[in-house]
Formats: C-alpha cells, sequence, structure tokens
C-alpha cells in the first residue's frame, strides 16, 4: 500500500509490547455489535480494522442474540437489557446523549469490553476512544470511564470555496470542492470524518464564511444532491453538515428584489429554501451567517438588526431542529485611519451587546476569541459573558493566518487554553471562559466551539507535520476543556510518533515551547498587526498603520499602541470588574497585553526592569535565537522517527529560521530608526 496522505495520528502500527498484548488479548475473541445498525456496523467496522493492525488478529464482527461467548469487545446502547447484568442505573443515567461508557467485565469465564453509548451518536466516539487507548498501552483498569462532551457544539469550519482555493489555507486545496463543483473523491472525505470523529467532532461547514459566486447556489438543489452524499458520510461518524449562507440570496437565487428579514416574500423564501435542504439531508446541522462583514450583506443594509437577521433564519430551521450560527466578526472595514475615537475593539461588543435577549432559542453567536482578528496575542473577547441571555461559541483559528501560516512551527493549544482559563467575573469568581462556551454557567441551551479548518489535500492534511496537533488539541478541548494542554499534547506526540521517550520529551518541548517563541519574534507585548496587507506573512511594521481596517499602532518617536483604558476608547470598559481596573492601569495590566491596552513612552520600565525598547529587542534576539533550539530538538530525532516526515519538517524549520531572522531585524530596524535608542548589548541592528 502507497498511500496518497498519511492518516495522522490515526496510523496504525503494530504494538510491540508483549505484556501489554497478552493482557489485552484475552479480550478480544470477538467484536460484538447488540445494536443493528449502520453506525453500530460501521463502528465495529473501524474496531476490526484497528484491533488488526494493532494486535494482529482478526476478530469476528457478529451480532450475537445472546452472549454466549466469553470474551470480547462489545459495542451496545447502554440501555440494551444484555448489559444489565453489567451496567448499573447509576452508570446507565451518566451517559448523556453524545457520550459513553467503557467498562471491562474480567471474570473467570467473562472477558468483555464493553462500550457502550445512549445513542448512535456517542458510539463512534467510544470506539475511538477505545482504540487510542489501546495504542496508548492503557492499562485495562484504567479503561474504564464514563465521557461525555463537556459542549454540545464541537463545530470545523471549513473555509473552502468552490474553485477549489481555500481562504487562509496553509496545505493544498480544498478536499471538498474544485473547478466550481464538489468533489466526490469520497475516500478522501471518509477519512477526514474518521479522524474528526476520533476527537469528537459533531459538525462541519463545508464551505467559507464569505459566501461568492457559485457558493450562493449551494443550498439549491444544483449542489444538494452531492452534499446529501458527503453528509451520509460524516452521519456515520456523528458529524452534521452545516453551510454558510450568503444573506442577499434571496436577491440572487431567488429573484427578489430585497433580502429585508422582515419582508413576508424573503421570510416565505427562506422557509421554502430550507425545507427544500431538509428534503435532501434530514439531519442538515443549518445555516454559519457572516452578515454585514466585510462586504458581505446582512441586515443593515435594510435598517434591521442582527436579531432580525438570525431569527428570520432561525424561524425557518426551527420545525427541523436547525440553528442558526451567526457570527459576531462585524466592525467598520472602512475607517479612516486619521479617526482615532472609532476602535475596532470595541465594534463586536457594541453591535451585539444591545442584543441580548432578543435572539430565538436556537440562534448561537459566534466569537472569535479577541476583539480583533486572531492575532499572535489579544485579550479575551469582552463578548463572553456580557450577553447572559445569548447562545454563544468561541472561534478559534486552527488555521495559522497570522500564527505563521504552518512554515512556523506554532502550536496553538497553550494560548487556546489560557483564553478558555480567562475568569471573565459575569457571575463573580469562576465564570471562566470554558463555562461560558460549554453552555454550563448561563444555562445555555446550545454553546460551544468552532475551529477554521487548517486541513487540505496536501499528503499530510495541514503542510506542516506538526500543525495536525493544532487539529487534534482544537478537538479535544472542544470535548473537555478542562484537560491538562500538555496532557493532550503528549497524547498527540505519542499517537503520531510512538512513545520513545526522546521523541516524546523534544516534540512536547518543541510543541510547549513554540507559541512564546513566535510571539517574541514577531509582536509581543499584545502589539499584533505588523504584517504584510493581504496574505499576512512576514514582518512589515506599518503595513496596517494607514489603512482602513482598524489595526494602528500609532507609534511616533516617544511612544507606541493604543489608549483602550477608559481614559481613552473606553474599551476596557467592557469588562466586568475587576478586569476594568486591571486593565486600566498601565502597573497591573497583564504584560503580554500592555500595548494592546495602552499607549507606551520606550522608556517605560517593564516589570523585570528593562525598559519597553530594551523589552522588544532582546525579545526579538531572543526569539529568533530560540528557533535554533526548536531545530536542535528536531535534529535530534534523526533516524527516531519516518523520513519523510523528520525531512518535511526539517525544511519548514529551516525556513522558520531565515523568516524568524526578517522578522527580528525589520521590527528591531523599526525601532530603531523611530527611537535612535540603540541596543544596550550593542547587538546587530541594522540602521
Ligand atoms: C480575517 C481573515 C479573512 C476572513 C475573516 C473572517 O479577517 O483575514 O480572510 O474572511 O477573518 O473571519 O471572516
Amino acid at each position: 500500500s502507497n498511500p496518497k496522505y498519511s492518516m495522522c495520528w490515526l496510523s496504525y502500527k503494530p504494538i510491540e509490547k508483549k505484556e501489554y498484548v497478552q493482557e489485552v488479548e484475552k479480550f478480544l475473541g470477538q467484536i460484538v455489535l447488540l445494536e443493528k445498525n449502520i453506525y453500530f456496523q460501521n463502528a465495529g467496522n473501524e474496531l476490526k480494522i484497528a484491533l488488526g493492525a494493532l494486535f494482529g488478529t482478526e476478530p469476528r464482527l457478529s451480532n450475537a442474540e445472546n452472549l454466549y461467548m466469553d470474551s470480547g469487545i462489545i459495542l451496545s446502547k447502554v440501555t440494551n437489557e444484555k448489559l444489565s447484568i453489567f451496567i448499573t442505573e447509576v452508570e446507565k443515567e451518566a451517559v448523556g446523549e453524545e457520550g459513553f461508557l467503557i467498562k471491562v467485565v474480567d471474570e473467570n469465564k467473562k472477558k468483555y469490553i464493553i462500550v457502550a453509548s445512549k445513542s448512535e451518536k456517542g458510539i463512534i466516539y467510544g470506539t475511538f476512544h477505545l482504540i487510542n487507548k489501546f495504542r496508548l498501552k492503557t492499562g485495562l483498569k484504567e479503561l474504564n470511564c464514563i465521557e461525555n462532551p463537556k459542549a454540545p457544539l464541537r463545530i470545523i469550519n471549513q473555509w473552502d470555496n468552490m474553485d477549489g482555493s481555500i481562504e487562509r489555507g496553509y496545505a493544498g486545496k480544498s478536499i471538498f470542492f474544485a473547478n466550481g463543483r464538489i468533489k466526490r473523491n469520497y475516500k478522501r472525505i471518509w477519512d477526514y470524518a474518521r479522524l474528526l470523529a476520533s476527537i469528537g467532532i459533531n459538525g462541519v461547514v463545508v464551505n467559507n464564511v464569505n459566501v461568492r459566486d457559485k457558493a450562493i447556489w449551494l443550498i439549491t438543489p444544483k449542489y444538494l444532491n452531492d452534499l446529501s452524499k458527503i453528509a451520509e458520510i460524516f452521519r456515520l461518524y456523528g458529524i452534521k453538515l452545516y453551510l454558510s449562507i450568503n444573506f442577499a440570496s434571496p436577491i440572487y437565487i431567488g429573484g427578489l428584489d430585497t433580502a429585508d428579514p422582515l419582508d413576508k416574500n424573503v421570510q416565505n423564501w427562506w422557509k421554502d429554501t430550507v425545507q427544500t435542504i431538509y428534503s435532501y439531508i434530514p439531519d442538515f446541522g443549518g445555516f454559519l451567517v457572516k452578515a454585514d462583514s466585510e462586504f458581505n450583506p446582512g441586515p443593515y443594509v435594510y435598517d434591521r438588526t442582527h436579531a432580525d437577521g438570525a431569527n428570520m433564519l432561525a424561524e425557518a430551521l426551527l420545525p427541523y431542529s436547525g440553528i442558526v450560527i451567526w457570527r459576531a466578526f462585524v466592525y467598520n472595514c472602512l475607517q479612516d485611519w486619521r479617526d482615532t475615537k472609532t476602535d475596532r475593539a470595541k465594534a463586536a461588543y457594541d453591535n451585539f451587546k444591545p442584543l441580548d435577549g432578543k435572539f430565538l432559542d436556537n440562534v448561537i453567536l459566534q466569537i472569535k476569541y479577541g476583539p480583533m482578528d486572531f492575532q499572535v496575542r489579544e485579550p479575551v473577547s469582552p463578548l463572553f459573558g456580557a450577553m447572559e441571555k445569548t447562545n454563544q461559541m468561541i472561534e478559534f483559528q486552527i488555521t495559522q493566518e497570522y500564527t505563521g501560516q504552518q512554515i512556523h512551527l506554532c502550536y496553538l493549544g497553550t494560548l487556546w487554553k489560557e483564553i478558555l482559563e480567562f475568569d471573565t467575573y459575569c457571575k463573580g469568581k469562576g465564570s471562566y471562559v470554558k463555562k461560558i462556551v460549554d453552555g454550563s454557567l448561563l444555562g445555555m441551551k446550545y454553546a460551544g466551539f468552532a475551529g477554521v479548518s487548517n486541513i487540505g489535500d496536501s499528503i499530510n492534511w495541514t503542510g506542516h507535520d506538526l500543525a495536525q496537533a493544532n487539529l487534534w488539541t482544537f478537538g479535544k478541548l472542544a470535548w473537555d476543556p478542562d484537560i491538562e494542554i500538555e496532557d493532550i499534547a503528549r497524547e498527540w506526540t505519542i499517537l503520531t510518533f510512538g512513545d520513545d521517550k526522546k521523541v516524546v520529551d523534544n516534540i512536547l518541548w518543541m510543541l510547549l515551547n513554540s507559541h512564546a517563541i513566535y510571539e517574541k519574534y514577531t509582536t509581543p507585548l499584545g502589539l499584533g498587526w505588523m504584517v504584510n496587507p493581504g496574505h499576512h506573512y512576514g514582518p512589515n511594521p506599518e503595513g496596517y498603520e494607514y489603512s482602513k481596517w482598524g489595526t494602528y499602532h500609532r507609534a511616533d518617536t516617544k511612544a507606541i499602541g493604543v489608549d483602550r483604558t477608559s481614559r481613552g476608547t473606553g474599551y476596557t470598559l467592557q469588562y466586568h470588574k475587576p478586569w476594568q481596573e486591571i486593565f486600566d492601569d498601565i502597573n497591573k495590566c497583564p504584560e503580554e497585553l500592555l500595548l494592546f491596552f495602552h499607549r507606551v513612552p520606550y522608556d517605560f520600565r517593564l516589570k523585570n526592569g528593562k525598559t519597553l525598547i530594551q523589552f522588544m529587542y532582546d525579545s526579538h534576539f531572543e526569539g529568533a535565537e530560540m528557533v535554533d533550539e526548536l531545530i536542535e530538538k528536531w535534529e535530534e530525532l534523526r533516524g527516531k522517527i519516518d523520513g519523510k516526515i523528520f525531512n518535511r519538517v526539517y525544511e519548514r524549520l529551516k525556513m522558520q529560521k531565515e523568516h524568524a531572522i526578517e522578522w527580528r531585524d525589520v521590527i528591531n530596524t523599526y525601532f530603531y530608526r523611530k527611537t535612535g535608542i540603540p541596543d544596550e548589548k550593542g547587538r546587530v541592528i541594522y540602521p
């Protein structure tokens, strides 16, 4: 076999540790499916493939009417009566709609591993969980568990266009679309579904949020038949299909002269359209909408509110239990740089906060983690917890737009975890973002995680092999944001590269330090935006300075940064106490966000006694130098991991080094030219 692409963390290899194999083998007599439907059949097949590859066994797949066998893995619903002697009522009750239980029965004559879910949805998650636990050589006793996802929505957003390109994609072309059509490469989509199910994902929006040209027509019979085939594959893996829509579709497709959400004809047009969609895809998830944002049409065109717009769609979807995911990424993208009153950071809150309580129950607001746009560091969006009567999801960008475009190693798990652990104080102490987006804190019906995908049709899916860790981590955090990030990263490393100590130690070090390193040599202290306009790669200190996008640092010869305190733009007032006061105070503000909140003179002393300008120089020299450590850690693994992967990553690390030096020199020179202040340590700064 010579596969055209890898299976990432699902590349099964024989388990070599003899004692472990002996311990587990006794339980692998056969695979018994106590439910007769395609979902259990599919999970059984997955298990069979895995057991064959891991243990070299060929277990029979049987629909046992009676449990006459004495050994085997049983896939069942928790409610199946045949399990009642093994599973207690309490355990049964503890398994939620998408959850599962694993229980090892180890008696003289009965050696079973039971994987049981409440519904068809949970069984595939449980099956992959078990497979991966085997691969981690988890002892039998530690297999016992009850797992439920914390957040109800765990959705991947593809930014795939129908011409096959991917907006902000760095790993090849779309696996879904090409040449204005839906691709029929079902094998690859099938394998994508497997990867996603193995990390607990339950939804995929297959097209870009910017819905233009042919993509507008995806909601019509022209494409629904092909889409239904994709939906069918995803369905087997517990994943629902969603579509991004263009708010002006009634005009483009329906030939109406308006898309006004309060217009009866518009409302009826959407109802008909939704009915048609469900006739092709009975479990269609719903719509993702980017409205009144970056030149996309929306309700503002008709002087209506975002609640008017979202609710109109929600009403059409409600009879089918569909949902509307409405993006909060709304700001003035035609700002005049001379205007110092308008602050883009305030925009999402200003647009949406007044609408709290006005959205229907099946509308969810999808909010980017920060107030700007996926920068290497931003404060948590103040919208989290600001709307207590509105369903909320957090949006992360798995694809590395501003974080090195999958040329630089930048593991995002550490950043995401910090954001999820942020205490909003919206209900007093302990009001963490993770508790808002899992729905528990405010009792939301729908809540969750959206991640902008980093995959394409490249051989390793993600361009940089180590960027696979970002996709893995997104799924794992969405399933359970309480897990330690180091554990998530370690599991990925072992499943992908094996458990050689050196391999695990080195890769783990690389992952866990990579974001901090990237931040150091690019834009530390919450500065952001010093990238080349358009493609957003590489340094350009004033690339976004005199533009219309609302992204200014306003550096002069004395100071840099925007005063977003209550004395400045007033952005800090969007936070609950005590954050207002903390962010307002230059001495209390977390240093990594200093220049996001404050305008700071270059001779200002930071906590470690350094001046701001010296910190900038040091940070860039150190950051660029630390890329050598990444390279060294990787070089130590030569011969210990697959040669092709080794070389691919090695090539990228060498590019990273080169580009980190470019970042260092451009940014340092910029500050030197602005200030004329030399580096205290006399290192080379190009004049
Ligand atoms: C960023 C990104 C765009 C994208 C937008 C969005 O601005 O650069 O490509 O469309 O985010 O999230 O809608």
